[in-house]
């Protein structure tokens, strides 16, 4: 018995790690608004929108920007994160994704992701993922980025499933709170705090298997 027909992954810090690329191209952004810029504040910036990650950072900044100077602040961090993008492989997908995407697909699970970046189509072509998926519902097709349900809403329609029938995986509060408003059951991966308790908690992608094929 199949306890979810349908597995929705966030892709940075679930499926692959761009975190170190999203810190460094934000770090230079701070600097150029006299913000702080430290681990703690990049953690408030997963899953969160590009514009709204800017916000974040701005709230430390003595400066009064107007919206064209946020608009090309975003964009100069969106080149240099692609700039780095550039030094991604399928040596960064997350180990075991392979396996275990294979795995639930085999048992007739279908997969999607569900992630809040307007650079999720070129990251899985880097990844050489793209492929692995029923549905991809990206930042580019979306109003509301997490924790807002949407892109999680959107995937599972774009699957033909209920969200009752879906699991969620992600790695971060705004995923957590997302899925769970979208009616979704939720996995977390990794070690980051978060305000409620998720239905699981995983060190690894591979603990998928025994959940998803209960
Ligand atoms: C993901 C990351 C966030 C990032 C967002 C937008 O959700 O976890 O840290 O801000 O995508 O990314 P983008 O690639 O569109 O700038
Ligand atoms: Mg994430």
């Amino acid at each position: 018995m199949m306890r979810y027909r349908a597995v929705i992954f966030d892709l940075d810090g679930v499926l692959c790690s761009t975190d170190r690329f999203h810190f460094e191209a934000w770090k230079q952004t701070a600097r150029e608004v006299k913000a702080p810029f430290d681990e703690k504040i990049n953690q408030r910036l997963r899953g969160v929108s590009r514009m709204e990650s800017l916000e974040i950072i701005l709230e430390g900044s003595p400066l009064a920007l107007s919206g064209a100077e946020k608009l090309r602040l975003a964009e100069e961090k969106n080149a240099r994160y692609r700039a780095l993008l550039q030094n991604l492989t399928p040596a960064d997908l997350t180990p075991g994704a392979e396996e275990t995407l294979a795995a639930l697909r085999a048992a007739g699970i279908k997969l999607a992701v569900g992630s809040s970046s307007k650079n999720a189509v070129f990251i899985l072509e880097r990844l050489g993922a793209a492929s692995w998926f029923d549905a991809v519902c990206d930042g580019t097709m979306i109003s509301h980025s997490k924790p807002h349900p949407e892109v999680f809403l959107k995937a599972a329609e774009m699957l033909g499933e209920p969200p009752g029938s879906c699991l969620v995986v992600e790695d971060a509060a705004a995923g957590l709170e997302a899925a769970r408003a979208g009616g979704m059951d939720c996995a977390i991966i990794g070690g980051a705090d978060m305000p409620f308790a998720p239905e699981y908690h995983i060190d690894t992608l591979e603990a998928l298997r025994a959940i998803a094929l209960g």
